[in-house]
């Protein structure tokens, strides 16, 4: 079965390119979602690319992960630090998942330190700009691979 990771990207994240480009970077989220696919087809993977504002719609797409993707990967943005809802969403679907931020949230306001998604997830990466995705994509896929 070839792999497949959902890639799941949460509030304000459609507005890469033009938002804060001194924080963000200036690579729009269109152009990440084509490099995610680019590193798909050279992983031999399948990936699928998603963006929402609402909490609720990225909830439902984790439960709807379950069974049709093997991993997600989830810039979850501002609701890192607040969603205990998110956190309980990947507890309960158990699949795996990597927290992923453009920026080095770890260098930021006091606030940016905590995150809920970490609790539940099985790494995270941050701070590399859009090239992590990528990292994380290859990340997830040796995971996989080295599971039971
Ligand atoms: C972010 C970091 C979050 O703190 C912030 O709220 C975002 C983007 C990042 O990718 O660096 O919206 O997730």
């Amino acid at each position: 079965m070839t792999t497949s990771l959902l890639i799941l990207n949460g509030p304000n994240l459609n507005l890469l390119g033009t938002r804060q480009p001194e924080v963000y970077g200036t690579t729009t989220l269109p152009m990440i979602e084509t490099l995610c696919a680019d590193h798909a087809k050279a992983l031999g993977i399948k990936a699928t690319f998603m963006q929402s504002n609402h909490e609720g719609a990225l909830i439902d797409a984790i439960h709807a992960a379950k069974g049709v993707h093997q991993g997600v990967i989830l810039n979850a943005g501002a609701y890192t630090h607040t969603s205990i809802a998110l956190m309980d969403a990947i507890f309960s679907t158990e699949l795996p998942v990597i927290e992923l931020h453009l920026s080095n949230v770890h260098a930021r306001e006091d606030f940016r330190h905590t995150s809920y998604i970490a609790k539940a997830a099985i790494g995270v990466i941050c701070g590399f700009g859009a090239a992590g995705y990528p990292m994380a994509m290859t990340a997830l896929r040796d995971y996989l691979g080295d599971a039971p």
